[in-house]
């Protein structure tokens, strides 16, 4: 991959702006069988819990028109296991390594930025999960709380000098007022949009048809709403932004990157194509190219609003 894709988030030097987003690539095993994961900006690691996790009991996914419902529950193996076995694999990637943070309680965030903190050369970004919608007690519960985020960021910036990319949860009214607090309690990041809360119901049971009821909405259909809410930040915020929902194609990117995202989280469109990120990455040489772009951080933040 050539120069023109590299991009920067804060301090944070990335290859290429095409990241894979939390929950969709696991630790990489299993998609470094379709394509060298290393043309990748980086790897959003499954959300890791203090102790594993087997996640949500019964049907645990549901497909939509133009998207999917997921309600995973955090199944993980838990952050020592993680240190243990996966860690070293993901860095021999030889792309970004973005660890994601989740937790149910204020303890438990800062519980699991103590554990990963020594392991800091192996790590480029710790990215807060305040926004899984799966569980019932911390991710989505502190991340619609501006207090409670600017309380736990802050908790978190003293305990690793790392790079704190938040991932915030797009089921609020002003998606401006947890981003402002993530950045008052000192966030290098803000990573925007995780599920949007919905449900399906099978018509013969009259039951969800996921067991856990509600589950986090993904794929194409909510790129419009993730895209509004990067150009709102964008217009407020000092800090970059990583834009992540419904992002198939290149042209998804660029658009993304207009709104102001500096990077971009790609997720549900491995899960139906696995070699999504290769396709993406490609996709945007393509335009750079076709373009005469010379580097595609130009375009972050290039949004004329009518
Ligand atoms: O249910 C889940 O594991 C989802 C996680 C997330 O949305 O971050």
């Amino acid at each position: 991959m050539s120069s023109r894709l590299n991009v920067k988030v804060g301090s944070v030097d990335l290859k290429s702006p095409v990241i894979l987003a939390s929950g969709t690539c696991n630790f990489g095993r299993e998609l470094s069988e379709y394509y060298d994961l290393s043309v990748l900006g980086g790897l959003s690691s499954k959300g890791l819990t203090i102790k594993p996790r087997a996640g949500n009991e019964g049907c645990r996914v549901a497909e939509c028109d133009s998207g999917m419902l997921n309600s995973v529950g955090l199944q993980n193996p838990g952050v020592d296991y993680f240190i243990e076995h996966e860690l070293d694999y993901m860095r021999s990637l030889n792309t970004g390594v973005i660890v994601n943070v989740a937790g149910h309680s204020f303890d438990d965030y800062c519980g699991m930025v103590r554990k990963l903190d020594p392991f800091k050369e192996k790590i480029d970004v710790l990215e807060i999960n305040l926004s899984c919608p799966n569980v019932k007690e911390g991710c989505m519960s502190i991340g619609s709380s501006p207090e409670q985020v600017k309380k736990i960021v802050s908790a978190l910036r003293d305990l690793t000098t790392l790079p704190l990319w938040i991932k915030l949860t797009p089921n609020v009214s002003d998606i401006t007022a947890p981003a402002l607090a993530a950045q008052e309690g000192g966030a290098d990041a803000i990573v925007l949009i995780n599920t949007l809360l919905g449900m399906r119901i099978n018509i013969k049971t009259r039951r969800p048809v996921v067991q856990n009821n509600t589950g986090g909405y993904s794929g194409p259909a909510v790129k419009p709403v993730a895209i509004r809410m990067v150009s709102e930040c964008s217009r407020v915020l000092d800090i970059p932004i990583v834009g992540c929902g419904g992002i198939e194609t290149a042209e998804d990117v660029v658009e993304f990157m207009i709104a102001g995202a500096s990077a971009v989280e790609v997720g549900t469109a491995s899960l139906i194509h696995p070699d999504a990120g290769l396709r993406i990455t490609e996709g945007l040489e393509r335009y750079c190219e076709d373009n005469k772009i010379e580097n595609i951080s130009s375009l972050t933040g290039t949004l004329e609003l009518w």
